[in-house]
């Protein structure tokens, strides 16, 4: 039958640049945030078993490994600290020689404004029963006193020199009190990438490895419901810009990438998505056992996050994939 089929796609797809000259989806390493993980005491950086390649830094080891990530060209940096000791409210957060305070001092004096410096804001890491926040006596999370721990939190972040705090504890009303408190503190310049939109998922697995949480309970009462509806999240991103966002998270990434292309419809701040501890883990274990492609699926993972509308990602693959995508 000559002449039929009269329209092919395939044409398009027929050579590496025809294939290149219709993308319209690109991964730059500049979109890539990588988060890194900084203990107190520690000598050499650990392993996490459930996060191959992924450590625990010493300070030492921070510095050197933020130095090659901004070799690597990546767009920013998240900082998690582990401290030695965690009691009831995380008082270690907002110490200024807390160890995520110091960490951000180590980076900023290491890479300057080189790349971005970003540091997770959140009590969870800090607090003894692992929560994000500070408890009331019936041993639910107290917003709004957890609120007043974020402010100082915030100051002490900024002082040390971040360049954008990441509320991450999904208090109401986070990003109004945070940005009310660097305005007042004499930190207007500081900005805010608010974890506006997170699911109560499980997909945290392994980063409760990483940073040594002892959780007790879970965290429903906060964190979002996976089956919640979109609407939810979009009223959770609307307050958060009205609050004083300046960039929005949708997180986990990968099995929230219609409320991501959601959320990146309905705001006009730039979206970031966080491709989660388990979403590594998963791929890496596949890998481990030779069933994927490591580095083809990584890319593949990245260009659908940002093909759903996700401007940044917050990847452990950060330094990894920029490598993979200037090589
Ligand atoms: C809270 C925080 C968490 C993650 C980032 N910030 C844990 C949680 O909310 O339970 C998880 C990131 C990941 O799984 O990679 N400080």
């Amino acid at each position: 039958m000559a002449g039929f089929p009269t329209v092919r796609p395939r044409r398009l797809r027929r050579t590496p640049a025809m294939r290149r000259l219709v993308a319209e989806t690109h991964v730059e390493p500049s979109n890539l945030i990588l988060p890194m993980f900084v203990k107190e005491g520690l000598a050499e950086p650990r392993p996490i078993s459930s996060l191959p390649g992924v450590v625990q830094h010493s300070r030492e080891s921070l510095r050197k490994a933020a130095a090659e990530a901004v070799h690597a060209g990546v767009g920013g940096i998240m900082l998690f600290g582990i401290p030695e000791t965690r009691d009831e409210t995380g008082s270690a957060g907002a110490d200024p020689d807390g160890i995520l305070n110091v960490a951000i001092r180590d980076v900023v004096a290491e890479v300057g404004d080189a790349t971005v410096v970003m540091s997770d804001l959140c009590l969870d890491e800090f607090t003894s029963h692992g929560h994000c926040g500070v408890l009331a006596p019936d041993g639910t999370v107290d917003n709004d006193a957890t609120l007043a721990a974020y402010a100082e939190l915030a100051i002490a972040q900024a002082a040390a020199g971040a360049h954008v705090l990441g509320p991450s504890g999904m208090m109401d009303g986070q990003i109004g009190v945070v940005r009310r408190a660097l305005d007042e503190a004499g930190y207007p310049e500081v900005a805010l990438l608010a974890y506006a939109v997170k699911y109560a998922s499980a997909f945290f697995g392994p980063f409760r490895e990483a940073v040594e949480s002892a959780l007790v309970g879970d965290r429903k009462a906060y964190q979002q419901d996976p089956a919640g509806n979109i609407r939810e999240a979009l009223r959770e991103v609307a307050l958060d810009i009205e609050e004083g966002a300046d960039m929005v998270m949708v997180k986990p990434a990968l099995p929230y990438l219609d409320v991501v292309t959601k959320v990146a419809a309905a705001v006009d701040v730039p979206v970031a998505a966080y491709q989660v501890s388990g979403e590594y883990a998963m791929v890496e274990a596949a890998v481990a056992n030779g069933w994927l492609d490591r580095d083809k699926v990584v890319l593949e993972t990245l260009t659908s996050i940002r093909r759903a509308g996700a401007s940044m990602i917050l990847t452990y693959w950060a330094v990894d994939a920029a490598r993979l995508l200037r090589a």
